[in-house]
This record gives C-alpha cells, structure tokens and sequence, in this order.
C-alpha cells in the first residue's frame, strides 16, 4: 500500500469527507486549487490522491487551449459512473471554462452540482452548505456563481490559513488578477475579469507567513503582474519590502505584459539582490502587422528595446517568451519576422503554440485564417530555434557554480533536484552527495558545480 493509499484508507476509517482537485492551465489556478484545498479542510475535507476516493471532486479548468470545454464534458463523462455509486458524491467545476460556460455545463452535464468562477471560490463552504441543505430537502442542488468580485476573493484568501500541503520551499502568491489589454485571441479578460491588484500589506502578511513555514523562494502570480499597483507603490516597490524579510531568499514574477514595464522595475533587477535574473515577458510574433492585429499595442522593435534595457541592468537575465504562430493573416513574411526577433533577442527557453480560435475573441471571427499545415510546419520551425537557443543556454552553465535551492527527490528516486537562478532544473545524483542526508538538502541554497546540460535541465556535483 502506498502512502497515499494509506492515508486515503485511514480517513475513510476515521468517517471525514475526502476531496479531490484536479488542475488545469495556468499557475494561477494552481494557487487557487491550493486555497479551495485549505477552505476545504477548514470544512472537515481530506484531501485524497483520486477521484474514486473522494467525496467531492472539484475540476479546476483552463480555458486557453482548443476544445477546452470538449474536454471538460469527456472528463465530467468518466465522474459520472463514481457517481453512481456514491450518491452524496459532490462534483463541481470552477476556473476559466466554468466562467465561460456558466449555467451551460449543468445543462450538458447533470452529473454536475457546482459551477462557480475564479473569483467565487471563496463561497465554496457556504455553496456546500447550500447544497447540503437543499438535498436534505430532497432537491438537486444546481449552484452556478459565476460573478466578479475579484475584490472579496482577495479578502477571503486573508481568512484562508495557508498549509504547506507541498511542502516545497518555493510558493506562489497571487498578487493580481484579471486582465483588460484585451489580446485579440485571448479569453482571459472574459474569464478572469478586470484587472484587480491585492492590497500590500496582505501580499506582505502572507509571504511572512510562508516564511515562517519554511518557504525561501516566493513568486508572485498575475495574469499582468507588472500592472500590480497598490497605494501608489508598484511592483518594483513590492519586491523591495518582500526582499526585506528575513529567511526570504528568492523572488520572482509572472506574468509580465511589455506595455506594463517601468523603470523601476528594470532597475530592480540590477538592485534587488534576491530577484532571480529570469524574466518571462511574452512577446506572441515579431510582425508589427500581426501585433497591431492581436492588440498588443507594442511594435517589435519597443519589445527588442525593453530585452536591451533589462539586459543592461542585469547582463546575465535569462529570457522567456509566449509566441504564436499562425495567426489570422500571417504571412510567410510576418513569420520571419518572428524568427528574426527569437534570433535577435536569443531565449534561455520559450513557450510556442498554434493560433487557436477561441469563440468569442474578435480573432475567431477573421476571415483570413491560416491553414493548419503552415500552422503546423511554421510551428515546427520556431521550436526548433527555440529548442536550439535553450540548449546553447543551458550548455554554456556548463563549469559553472550556480546557487542551487533543493526541492525534492527527482521522479526517478535516485537524485535530488533543484532549481538554478535561471529557473532551470538541476539533477544532483545521490551518489555524488558524498554520504549527505539528500532530503536535509529540502530548501537549502547551496552551491553546484554544473557538470551536464540536457535539453530541459542541467546536473552537477555539490561545490562544497
Ligand atoms: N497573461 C499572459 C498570457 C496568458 S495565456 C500574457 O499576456 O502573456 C498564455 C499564453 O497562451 C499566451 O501568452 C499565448 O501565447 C497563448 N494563447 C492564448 N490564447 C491563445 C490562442 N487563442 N491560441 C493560441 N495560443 C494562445
Ligand atoms: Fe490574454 Fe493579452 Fe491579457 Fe495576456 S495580456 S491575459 S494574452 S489578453
Ligand atoms: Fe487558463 Fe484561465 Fe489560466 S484560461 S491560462 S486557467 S487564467
């Protein structure tokens, strides 16, 4: 039996009720999976590792990707025969896709008690005692809150205690949510709503706290973090008190929007020493044409002279970027142009995708979609340069001694992993550690002689 399976087997024996949150998309809506999991424990909920095993199961939806919803309802489709066997089985959906659906997924899928929102999870014990309620009066309970008060859920994470469920030394903390650039390809303002920054003073009060659990390395979390403004201070102003507390020893962010940097914050890569010189700045294409399409309201050049200005200030800054390709209109032309931007700006890693239609975005409805093979081939081709560049990044680490924070074991049991300051992983073999107790490795700083870079990770040796 596993461990899992052993916890699972003694909270059913002690008669608590079991939950379970399965995650989708952004690491937004991994913190917010998180806090539903503690609001959940303060109600009597176990969290359990499976779906059969739980009473509640909460599916935490992304909606960025193609056929999202589809997803969601084939997904709803295997809950269902749980379902059947146990009657006080309560299903709910939240995050992106339940905003956008709304009332919709009950419809299609009746299995489903609950469809609430981002913003509305902080409801969640009082939905449960609705719901409780109502079949108590022999109803089918049908909950939907899909509204914004984006505001109230900043309160309620205040009330929410943190756990260290994970355990890790690395946290997030949403300091900002919503979106109003309106990327014409983008669902994200209709399903996180406005922009809305959390107040100071409570970001503050929950990085202490985290600390005081063990935490060294936080990143705060924003669908447009640089937009983060609170009583007049902004993000760069944020990161100097963070960096203030004792015990905190890392901090990042993500995810910036071009149009939102400020001076400031450039320069506090310079100053700030506990800002990690890694920058994930999206970019989307190189074609001024296709930006202006997409609403980004940055040319390509503005983007190559902010990477210059960062690079300034902090030379050794690891960049990473979003990109599409395929966008309605693109050109053979427009796409080089993007390839000359990756080759010009030169990523320590980037994500890339496909235009996808999302229903509802302006750009779904252009008449000049791109066919899939040029999506498809075009694709092939910025990754491979992509994939190039990561790999002549993570190469040159190579005899070098990086600052290494330990995490946990690697997946395969026999090293102990970390992240760089680049947020690369680094694999330290068990052998290697000289008779060290690895796991006392957990969320200490220490540094490592790099020794092997792969693809998507680097190894070495203890330099101590
Ligand atoms: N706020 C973040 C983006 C969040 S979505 C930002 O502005 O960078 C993450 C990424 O998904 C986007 O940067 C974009 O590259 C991709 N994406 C969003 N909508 C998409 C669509 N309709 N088709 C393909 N990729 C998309
Ligand atoms: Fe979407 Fe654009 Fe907002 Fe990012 S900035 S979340 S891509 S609309
Ligand atoms: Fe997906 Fe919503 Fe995040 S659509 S990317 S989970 S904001």
């Amino acid at each position: 039996m596993s461990i899992n399976d052993q916890q699972t087997e003694a909270v059913k024996a002690s008669n608590e009720k079991t939950c379970f949150i399965k995650t989708y998309g952004c690491q937004m809506n991994v913190y917010d999976s998180q806090r539903m999991e503690e609001a959940l424990a303060a109600a009597g909920y176990r969290p359990v590792a499976a779906a059969e095993d739980a009473d509640m199961v909460i599916l935490n939806t992304c909606h960025i990707r193609e056929k999202a919803a589809e997803k969601v309802y084939s997904e709803l489709g295997r809950l269902k025969p749980l379902k059947q066997q146990n009657k006080d089985m309560v299903i709910g959906v939240a995050g992106c896709v339940a905003q956008a659906e709304g009332a919709e997924i009950i419809a299609r899928a009746p299995v489903v008690d609950m469809v609430f929102g981002p913003q509305t999870f902080q409801q969640l014990p009082a939905m449960l005692d609705e719901i409780d309620d109502r079949r108590a009066r022999g109803d089918k309970p049908k909950l939907v809150r899909t509204d914004f008060p984006a505001a109230e859920k900043f309160e309620a994470l205040q009330a929410i205690a943190r756990k260290p469920i994970t355990r890790s030394p690395s946290a997030f903390v949403t300091v900002q949510e919503g979106c109003d650039k309106f990327c014409t390809f983008c669902v994200v303002p209709y399903t996180r709503g406005e922009e809305v920054s959390r107040a100071r003073a409570d970001i503050i009060a929950e990085a202490r706290a985290l600390v005081a659990d063990g935490v060294s390395e936080i990143t705060l979390l924003g669908q447009n973090v640089n937009a983060w403004e609170h009583e007049g201070i902004r993000l760069d102003g944020l990161l100097t008190q963070l960096g203030e507390i004792e015990g905190l020893a890392r901090l990042r962010f993500t995810t910036s929007h071009p149009r939102d940097m400020d001076a400031a914050l450039i320069a506090a890569h310079g100053e700030n020493e506990k800002l990690m010189p890694y920058l994930h700045l999206p970019v989307q294409s190189g074609s001024d044409a296709i930006l202006k399409a997409m609403n980004r309201k940055h040319s390509a050049a503005d983007y190559i002279e902010l990477t210059r200005k960062f690079r300034a200030a902090r030379p050794d800054l690891a960049l990473s970027s979003d990109f599409i390709v395929g966008f309605p209109g693109e050109t053979d032309a427009d796409f080089a142009a993007t390839m000359a931007l990756v080759e010009e700006v030169n990523y320590a890693q980037a994500f890339s995708f496909k235009y996808s239609p999302r229903p509802g975005t302006p750009a779904a409805d252009a008449a000049d979609q791109v066919d899939e093979a040029v999506k498809a081939a075009r694709l092939a081709r910025l990754q491979g340069l992509l994939n190039a560049q990561q790999v002549a990044f993570n190469n040159a680490q190579k005899g070098r001694v990086l600052p290494v924070l330990f995490d946990k074991p690697s997946k395969s049991g026999d090293q102990m992993s970390g992240r760089s300051p680049y947020l690369q992983p680094v694999h330290v073999p068990f052998e290697v550690l000289g008779g060290r107790d690895a796991t006392a490795l957990r969320g200490r700083i220490l540094p490592v002689e790099i020794t092997g870079a792969h693809a998507n990770s680097l190894s070495g040796v203890l330099a101590i």
